[in-house]
């Protein structure tokens, strides 16, 4: 896309953070759609590619999320909210279909953080409950599950990156 500002990936990497507090700040359909371009050029099994997304860009709409969706406070400061789901109908390996829609989760955060946006990853599938209320909310048809809701705004807090890199978890050619 032109006239993007972006950053280097090793940069975007080392520097993001989950975001739980947003100021007011539009994220455009520019944005969101690049985004969106990022997590489906996500790695997949067998290159299924078995999401779809429901973008929620209405801010009033968004920040009365967590009256329904209690594990989404964050959404009470948010500007959009992206719901990465998994198409059933989509699935030719089904049993990896978590793990693609993680990896196109994690580029709409990588994306996020380089367009200088906050974002917060809410784990749903496969929390039963979590699944069930916001497939409900958002009348997903029966095929459809809704596996991570990322609130996505202007981030209201500055975190620095700790240092996790621990080399006792690293077994080289063998455990
Ligand atoms: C599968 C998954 C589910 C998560 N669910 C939530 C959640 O429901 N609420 C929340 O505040 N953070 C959630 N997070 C964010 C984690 O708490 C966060 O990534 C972790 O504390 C590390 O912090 P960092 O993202 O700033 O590096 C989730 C992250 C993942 C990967």
């Amino acid at each position: 896309m032109k006239g993007v500002q972006t950053m280097e990936v090793i940069h975007a990497l080392k520097t993001r953070r989950s975001i739980r507090k947003f100021v007011d700040g539009a994220v455009t359909p520019e944005q969101v759609n690049l985004m969106l371009d990022c997590a489906m050029l996500a790695p997949s099994a067998g290159n299924q590619q078995p999401w779809e997304f429901v973008v929620i860009d209405d801010v009033s709409l968004v920040r009365s999320i967590p009256t329904v969706l209690g594990f989404a406070r964050a959404a009470a400061e948010g500007s959009c909210v992206i719901v990465v789901c998994g198409n059933k109908a989509l699935m030719k390996a089904p049993l990896f279909w978590q793990q693609d829609c993680s990896a196109a989760t994690q580029n709409i955060l990588l994306a996020a953080h380089s367009l200088g946006l906050g974002s917060l990853w809410c784990g749903v599938y496969p929390n039963e409950q979590r699944a069930a209320v916001t497939a409900e909310w958002l009348k997903l048809p029966e095929d459809i599950v809704p596996m991570s809701l990322i609130v996505i705004g202007a981030p209201g807090e500055e975190k620095e990156q700790p240092d996790r890199f621990i080399a006792e978890r690293i077994h080289k050619n063998t455990w």
